[in-house]
C-alpha cells in the first residue's frame, strides 16, 4: 500500500498502519489496522431489529464506501432527497491470535449523526458529518466468531450539530462517504504523532516530535523511539524511555527532539519535498506499536509584509473549494478528491485553497502536500452559531480537525470562526485557544464578513465582496472570497458576462498587488456546487465557480491560469468564444489572459489586431489581461489565430474555427486503471469541439453511453450536454477486469475508452 494511503491520525483515536491481509499474524509494526470499506449492507428503512447481530440483511444493498445514501440528478433536486435515516451493517471476522488487545472502529466521516451497534451494543451517537471519530469495540467482540457492526445514520439536518439550526449555501448529502477500518493496537498504543519542525531558516533546523501514548491498562516502562527517514534513508533518530504509568483516560504526551538536521530540504511550492517521521513504541526491545506520518520542513508566517513561505513572501492567489460533486455528492474516494487538488495546482496555477467550510478529505490534503499547494482548513459552519452545546461540538471540531491535520506542511492557517457568524466573544475565545494550545506552531484566522468584528485570531481573514476592495484593516489581512454570489456565472452565459466575470475576478487580484498587506486572496470559488433551493440559480447551484460542477472550465479559470510564470507554462486563454452571431459580432471589447508580453490576432490568415497587456487597467498584476477592440468584419470572417509573444518570440498558437460547425466529439478519462475496490472511481469528460479542440458552447447534443464490464456509470445517462462539454464518472465495481465505455454522439459518431480494473488487497470477511 502506498504511504499516502496510511491512515492519518484521527480524532483522539488514531489509525496508522498498512492494510493487511485478513488471516495475517500480528505485524512487525505491532498494530493492525483492517480496512473495512467492502462488504456493507446497506438500508433506508432502518429498523430497531435490524442493529442485532444475527438479523437476516440479505434483502439490503450491498455497498462499498465512500457510499452516498442517494444518488442524485447533477441539479434539479429537493435537498429532502439525502435528508433521512438510513441503516448499514458489516458483518466481520477477526484473524486468529488477536485475543488480549484493544479494537477500535474508526470513521474518517459519516453525515452527520453516526449511531454505531456492535453485536446489538449501542456504543454511543458521533454528532458530526465532517470530523472522525472512532468507538472501542474490545469488550463486545467474539474473538472466534462472527461480528456485526451496525451503524444508523441520520443524514438529516439536525440543528443540533454544525453546521446547521439555519440555511446554509451548500448540500451535505447523506451517507458513510469516507473510508473506514478496525485498528487492533496493544494496550498501551500510539494514539497520534506530532512533528514541529523548527529553525527551518537557520542551517540547524531540528524536529520536535510530541508522540501521544495511549494507556488503557496500567504499564511497565517502555521505549519510544522517533526516526526521520527520506524515502527509505534515515536522517536521523531519537529515543527516549517512557515511564510506567497507571492506566489513564487521556493519552500522554511524550516529547522528542531530533537534531543535526542541517542538510534537510525544505517543503516548498515548487518542490515540496516530503519526509516521514517514524514512531515506535517498544516493550523489552519488541515493538507493541509503530505509527509514521509525513511532514515537511517549512516555515509559514503571516507578517505584515503579507505571507511568507521560508522567508520570502508569496503573494497568494487561491480560490475555495467545496469537495462536493455532480450526482454524489461528497462519496468520492481517493482518486478524485485527488484529482481536484491537480485541477488546482496544475491547470488553475492556484497557490492556496481554503477548503470552505469545513474539514475536507485527507486525500486532498495529502495531495496539496505533494503538489506544493498551500491549505486554509477551517470547522465547519456558515452564517449561524447555535447554543452552549452546539458551541461545545464546535470547539471539539476544532480540536479534531487539528489533530487529524497537524502534520500537513501544506496548512498554514486553521480557520476557527464559522464562516461569516457574528461575533460571539466566550465562543471565539474558546476555539482560538483551542488551536493555539494543540498548535502553537500555527496561526489561526476566522472568516468574517465585517471588519468591525472583534479580532481574536491572528490573522484577519475577510471576505470581502466590494470592489473596490476595503483598505486592509490589520497588519495581517487575507481575503477569502470575492465575485462569488455578486457575478454568478454560467458556462451557456453570453460573452460579455463571460467576459465580465473574468474581469472581476482579475481586477480583485490587481488590488490585492497594490499593497503588500493583502497577503492575498482566495476568490468564490474553485466550482459550482449544489445548494439549497434559497440559494443559488433556482436549481440547486450557485453557478460561482471558476469551472463549472464538472471541472470544466470557464473563461475566468483562464485568468488564474495565466498568472503562472511562462517557465511552468505558457498560457493563452480568451475569456470568449469564436463564435459568429450576436454574442460575438460587435462585441466591443476582446478580453485575453495569458503571461505572454505581446499577442497577434488574425482573422482567415490576415494580421487584424496587435495588444499589449492592459497595465493601464491593471497596474499590479504581473501578468495582465490583454483588452482590445477586435475589428470584427462579418463580410471577412473565418477562423481565429491567436499569437503570444514573448520578448519577441511566438511562444504560443491558438485557433478557434470561425466555421460554427460542431466538428468533432472527444471522450477523456482521468485515468485509464482503477482498482476493484467497489469505490475507485475516475472521470470521463465528453467535449464538442471545432477542428481545433476548442469547446464549442452551444453544441447541446444528448450523449448515450454503454459500459460493458465491471464498473457502473455515476451520472446522467443520456447525458445533455451543457456547454458543449460535460462528465460522467466510472466506478469500479469489485472485480477485476476490463471495461469498456461507449459514447455515441447523435451525429459525430462514437468514441470508446478501456480501463483496467485490477485486483485490490484484501479485507477482512
Ligand atoms: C459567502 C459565503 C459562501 C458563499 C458565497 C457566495 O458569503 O461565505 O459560502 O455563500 O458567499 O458568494
Amino acid at each position: 500500500m502506498d504511504r499516502r494511503d496510511f491512515l492519518k491520525a484521527t480524532s483522539g483515536l488514531i489509525a496508522g498502519a498498512a492494510a493487511l491481509p485478513a488471516n495475517a499474524q500480528q505485524a512487525q509494526s505491532g498494530r493492525n489496522v483492517f480496512p473495512l470499506n467492502r462488504g456493507w449492507r446497506f438500508t433506508r428503512t432502518p429498523s430497531d431489529a435490524a442493529r442485532a447481530p444475527r438479523f437476516d440483511d440479505a434483502g439490503f444493498e450491498r455497498v462499498a464506501l465512500p457510499h452516498a445514501n442517494v444518488r442524485l440528478p447533477w441539479h434539479g433536486f429537493d435537498e429532502k432527497d439525502f435528508a433521512f435515516v438510513s441503516l448499514y451493517r458489516r458483518r466481520f471476522k477477526l484473524p486468529a491470535g488477536l485475543r488480549g488487545r484493544h479494537v477500535f472502529v474508526d470513521f474518517e466521516g459519516a453525515m452527520t449523526a453516526s449511531t454505531v451497534f456492535i453485536n446489538g451494543v449501542r456504543l454511543g451517537e458521533y454528532k458530526g458529518g465532517f470530523t472522525p471519530f472512532s468507538f472501542e469495540l474490545t469488550p463486545h467482540i467474539d474473538w472466534d466468531g462472527d461480528n456485526v457492526l451496525a451503524v444508523e445514520l441520520d443524514s438529516t439536518e439536525r440543528a443540533d450539530i454544525p453546521p446547521f439550526g439555519d440555511r446554509i449555501d451548500y448540500l451535505t448529502f447523506g451517507g458513510i462517504y469516507r473510508e473506514m477500518s478496525l485498528r487492533v493496537v496493544a494496550p498501551s498504543f500510539l494514539e497520534n504523532i506530532f512533528a514541529v519542525p523548527k529553525d527551518v531558516l537557520t542551517g540547524q533546523p531540528a524536529l520536535d516530535v510530541t508522540c501521544f501514548i495511549q494507556h488503557l491498562a496500567s504499564s511497565a516502562p517502555m521505549r519510544l523511539e522517533v526516526t526521520l527517514l527520506d524515502g527509505d534513508k534515515v536522517i536521523a533518530h531519537a529515543a527516549k524511555a517512557v515511564p510506567a504509568s497507571a492506566a489513564k483516560a487521556e493519552p500522554v504526551p511524550h516529547a522528542l527532539t531530533l537534531t543535526g538536521l542541517g542538510g534537510v530540504t525544505l517543503w516548498d511550492l515548487a518542490q515540496p519535498h516530503l519526509y516521514t517521521v517514524q514512531v515506535r513504541l517498544l516493550a523489552q526491545d519488541r515493538v507493541i506499536d509503530e505509527d509514521r506520518s509525513r511532514i515537511g520542513f517549512r516555515q509559514a508566517r503571516f507578517t505584515d509584509r503579507g505571507f511568507e513561505l521560508n522567508g520570502k513572501i508569496v503573494k497568494l492567489r487561491g480560490l475555495d473549494r467545496h469537495q462536493t460533486f455532480p450526482f454524489i455528492g461528497q462519496a468520492m474516494p481517493a482518486r478524485v478528491q485527488r484529482r481536484d487538488a491537480e485541477i488546482l495546482k496544475q491547470n488553475l496555477k492556484c497557490n492556496i485553497v481554503r477548503t470552505s467550510h469545513y474539514p475536507q478529505s485527507r486525500h486532498f490534503l495529502d495531495a496539496c502536500d505533494e503538489l506544493g499547494m498551500l491549505v486554509l482548513e477551517e470547522i465547519p459552519g456558515w452564517q449561524h452559531i447555535g447554543d452552549k452545546s452546539w458551541q461545545d461540538l464546535s470547539v471539539d471540531n476544532v480540536a479534531r480537525m487539528i489533530r487529524r491535520d497537524w502534520n500537513h506542511p501544506s496548512i498554514i492557517l486553521w480557520g476557527v470562526r464559522i464562516n461569516e457568524s457574528k461575533d460571539n466573544h466566550d465562543f471565539y475565545v474558546r476555539t482560538n485557544a483551542a488551536a493555539h494550545a494543540l498548535d502553537p506552531s500555527r496561526q489561526t484566522g476566522g472568516i468574517r464578513w465585517f471588519q468591525e468584528s472583534e479580532f481574536l485570531e491572528d490573522v484577519f481573514t475577510m471576505n470581502d465582496f466590494d470592489f473596490p476592495l476595503k483598505p486592509p484593516n490589520h497588519p495581517l489581512y487575507l481575503n477569502t472570497e470575492f465575485v462569488g454570489h455578486t457575478f454568478p456565472t454560467k458556462t451557456i452565459d453570453n460573452v460579455e458576462r463571460l467576459t465580465e466575470h473574468t474581469l472581476r475576478h482579475a481586477r480583485i487580484h490587481d488590488q490585492l498587488a497594490s499593497n503588500p498587506q493583502y497577503a492575498g486572496g482566495i476568490g468564490w470559488c474553485a466550482f459550482d456546487y449544489n445548494t439549497h433551493g434559497n440559494f443559488g440559480s433556482g436549481d440547486h447551484v450557485c453557478y460561482h465557480g471558476v469551472m463549472d460542477m464538472f471541472r470544466e472550465p470557464k473563461p475566468a479559470a483562464g485568468f488564474y491560469k495565466s498568472q503562472c510564470e511562462p517557465s511552468d507554462e505558457v498560457v493563452l486563454e480568451p475569456a470568449f468564444h469564436w463564435a459568429i452571431g450576436d454574442q460575438s459580432i460587435g462585441f466591443s471589447k476582446a478580453v485575453v489572459c495569458s503571461n505572454c508580453d505581446h499577442l497577434k490576432f488574425l482573422i482567415g490568415g490576415k494580421l487584424v489586431a496587435e495588444a499589449d497587456p492592459d497595465r493601464a487597467q491593471f497596474r499590479h498584476l504581473k501578468y495582465a489581461p490583454f483588452v482590445l477592440e477586435l475589428p470584427v468584419d462579418i463580410n471577412h470572417w473565418g477562423d481565429l489565430t491567436i499569437e503570444g509573444y514573448i520578448g519577441g518570440q511566438r511562444r504560443i498558437v491558438k485557433h478557434y474555427s470561425g466555421a460554427g460547425v460542431d466538428k468533432k466529439f472527444a471522450l477523456i478519462a482521468d485515468d485509464l486503471a482503477l482498482i476493484a475496490d467497489g469505490a475507485d472511481t475516475t472521470r470521463v469528460v465528453f467535449r464538442v469541439t471545432d477542428a481545433f479542440d476548442a469547446i464549442l458552447p452551444f453544441a447541446d447534443g444528448a450523449i448515450r453511453f454503454e459500459l460493458d464490464g465491471p464498473a457502473e456509470i455515476i451520472g446522467d445517462n443520456p447525458f445533455a450536454l451543457v456547454g458543449g462539454t460535460g462528465a460522467i464518472w466510472i466506478r469500479a465495481k469489485e472485480q477485476a477486469g476490463t471495461a469498456r465505455l461507449t459514447a455515441h454522439h447523435p451525429r459525430l459518431g462514437l468514441q470508446r475508452i478501456e480501463l483496467k480494473i485490477a485486483q485490490p488487497p484484501p479485507q477482512l470477511i
